[in-house]
């Protein structure tokens, strides 16, 4: 199987591209700094570009994009964009890209988070996000062709991130082997229209 992990040096990303690489022959590592697989989710021209130069692959599965973490009040439209720019519109053009250049019954896996139904301070920007790509996958994931499979995992915080002692969004922190086995996981079964919750 040849997979595509994006964000593959973040908290996530990492674990998930080196539990793949020790299992699968050709996995790809890419992140926005990258040497080998550069590519900027914000730009749909990086996309394409990194697309253009990988063979055609059976999975893709994308960890990168950020939002603003900020309170309510001190929150500007322009905060609200930078989510949508990257977390949000990185991912949904990343699904438009990706299923161009994938190979058929390929799987695309996208990454929200507990924030889409769970209240935490300073993440308003960020949790809008998350509930919009789940709504995203709910419709989409109906009209991907040649059987392409669209699906997300939900991590609650990631122990090692956050003190695991301490809740966040309600939850206690949930491990990285548990939250990388529910990406490998959607990689193998048959499902379209998941949302992967762990936490
Ligand atoms: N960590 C958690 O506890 C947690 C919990 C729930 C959900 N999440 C969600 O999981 C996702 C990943 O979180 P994380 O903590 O693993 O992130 P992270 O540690 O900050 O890593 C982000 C990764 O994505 C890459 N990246 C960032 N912006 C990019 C862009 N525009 N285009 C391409 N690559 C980009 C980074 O590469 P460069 O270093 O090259 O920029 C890096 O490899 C986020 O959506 C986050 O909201 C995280």
């Amino acid at each position: 199987m040849k997979i595509l992990v994006i964000g593959a040096t973040g908290t996530i990303g990492s674990a998930v591209y080196n539990t793949l690489k020790e299992q699968y022959n050709e996995v790809y590592g890419a992140h926005r700094n990258s040497v080998s697989y550069p590519i900027d989710i914000t730009h749909k021209s990086s996309i394409e570009g990194l697309f253009k130069n990988l063979p055609k692959l059976d999975a893709v599965i994308n960890t990168a994009g950020t939002a603003v973490w900020k309170s309510f009040s001190e929150l500007s439209e322009q905060d609200y964009y930078t989510g949508i720019h990257s977390k949000l519109m990185g991912q949904i053009n990343l699904v438009h890209i990706a299923q161009e250049y994938l190979n058929d019954n390929a799987s695309i896996t996208l990454t929200t988070g507990i924030l889409a139904e769970h209240y935490e301070p300073n993440t308003t920007a960020l949790s809008f996000i998350n509930g919009a790509i789940h709504s995203f996958i709910n419709t989409a994931s109906n009209e991907l062709k040649r059987g392409i499979r669209l699906n997300a995992v939900a991590p609650g915080a990631i122990a090692g991130d956050f003190p695991n002692n301490q809740k966040f969004a309600g939850h206690f922190p949930v491990t990285i082997q548990d939250v990388v086995a529910c990406y490998k996981q959607l990689l193998i079964n048959k499902s379209t229209g998941t949302i992967y919750k762990k936490y």
